[in-house]
């Protein structure tokens, strides 16, 4: 039995609900050989602690739990910030051909690598993630998954109707094939990796293909189903034309066995208050995008009614209809798509929903998104000093430094990222961006400049 144990040094931020949390400025966290928490608290009483053989000190630096971003689509990664209008021109426009480009394995390696190693330079250590209708290149985006050491939740899209001709399935062969990934994949990676049943949405997805969806997961013990929901006010038309408006969209879910507490539904903007009492008794989560909310122009969310019906939510980059890959740039748009329902949003409730609340969205919170003693140690070392040019982070409350964060961070505070105890990304020491903080401390010597060339 391995008996290593390193103790973290740094400024502990650890949230424990959308408006609680312990802040150490000089803290620390202990974790054992199998990457997880065995005390948090203050420096000088953990490096008490007997048996500690090695020490991380991030002293300066701010720790957060790693971020957990609980909605985007791999292969849409190089349309971010193409416009083409709102949700259905988008899809057509966009998002359609570049999932049509996922057929190839070779591209859908090279672009699997690139985006979990972009997410993990953005601080993000989970994510539920959406491939392509391809079987081959799912496994291949698993594989790279696996390979980035990250803890993702993933599935490959379902779509038998109204889609371009060759994104389109046979409905018996994306139920087999979606069966065959799950077997596959679900629980690979010492559980890291787990698998969500992807029908696209009810608009995309036949009332068999929806049902399928429902009964796969049933049978995969702690799997997921992932979609989206009353995104945009004409896919709702459009789903009302295809399904009727006897039922609400929220209810063509229901009827087909895909809502519960391991499904998350992206959007849910123009939902009734029926669809809302429909989500909370269902347990359904929501995946909140706010800056896709903004980019194609779909609505605002109401978080005021979210907050009313207790229905849990937590935040996605719905990359690409969402431009930013940082969550830190998602949370901002979660304070700034509330100027229509004049929901307020503190950077710690902001942060929270990045973090413990996505843990809790996708039934992680024993396992993630805080450091509670018992779970792993997923973890990211930030770098806030450069987000400040006048004051250190002593002269500064927690309250500031996480407001600076959230509204000017983005993946330059990201100087390391850790999940399960081990490093999985570090940025490279030309980038740690220190040189204002040298600046403060070491104002430039003139006498030591060269001398003034004259002729
Ligand atoms: N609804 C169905 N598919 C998509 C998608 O790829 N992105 C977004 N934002 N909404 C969708
Ligand atoms: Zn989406």
């Amino acid at each position: 039995m391995p008996t290593e144990k390193i103790l973290v040094r740094g400024k502990i931020y650890n949230p424990t609900s959308p408006s609680q949390w312990e802040y150490y400025t000089n803290g620390a966290f202990l974790m054992n050989a199998l990457g997880r928490i065995e005390a948090v608290g203050e420096y000088p009483l953990l490096k008490q602690i007997q048996g500690i053989t090695m020490t991380l000190d991030f002293s300066d630096y701010l720790i957060l739990p790693g971020l957990i971003d609980v909605h985007t689509h791999l292969p849409q990664l190089p349309i971010r910030g193409k416009t083409a209008g709102t949700l259905l021109d988008w899809l057509n426009r966009y998002a359609f051909p570049v999932e049509e480009a996922f057929a190839d394995t070779v591209y859908a390696e090279s672009l699997s690598r690139l985006f979990f190693e972009s997410l993990k330079a953005n601080g993000t250590t989970t994510a539920m993630v959406y491939s392509s209708v391809h079987e081959a290149s799912t496994n291949t985006a698993f594989e790279a998954a696996q390979y980035s050491g990250m803890r993702v939740i993933m599935g490959k899209v379902m779509m038998d109707q109204h889609a371009p001709q060759s994104l389109l399935e046979n409905t018996k062969e994306s139920i087999l094939a979606s069966e065959r990934l799950a077997k596959s994949w679900h629980g690979e990676n010492n559980d890291l990796i787990r698998y969500a049943f992807t029908p696209r949405f009810a608009l995309s997805c036949s009332q068999e293909l929806l049902e399928a969806a429902g009964d796969l997961h049933r049978r995969f013990p702690e799997s997921y189903i992932q979609s989206h929901l009353s995104e945009n006010l004409t896919e709702i038309e459009e789903v009302e034309k295809l399904y009727g408006n006897q039922y609400s969209y929220t209810q063509i879910y229901q009827h087909t066995g895909c809502l519960g507490p391991r499904t998350v539904m992206a959007h849910g903007i123009h939902l009734s208050s029926e669809e809302l009492v429909l989500l909370l008794t269902s347990q359904t989560r929501i995946a909140h995008c706010p800056t896709s909310n903004f980019f194609l122009k779909s609505g605002f969310f109401n978080l005021p009614a979210f907050r009313k019906y207790h229905i849990p939510f937590a935040l996605g980059s719905d990359i690409g209809g969402g431009p930013d890959l940082c969550l830190f740039r998602v949370m901002r748009a979660m304070d700034e798509m509330q100027l229509k329902n004049h929901g307020f949003v503190s950077p710690m409730e902001a942060i929270y929903q990045g973090t413990l609340g996505g843990a809790k969205v996708l039934s992680l919170e024993d396992e993630t998104g805080n450091f509670q003693v018992g779970k792993s140690a997923d973890f990211i070392v930030l770098n806030t000093q450069n987000l400040n040019c006048l004051e250190t982070a002593e002269d500064q409350s927690i309250e500031e430094i996480l407001s600076q964060l959230v509204y000017l961070g983005d993946s330059s505070q990201v100087i390391k990222t850790f999940i399960r105890g081990q490093e999985v990304y570090s940025k490279p020491e030309a980038d740690f961006s220190t040189e204002f903080i040298k600046f403060q401390t070491h104002p430039p010597n003139v006498l030591q400049s060269p001398p003034l060339q004259t002729r």
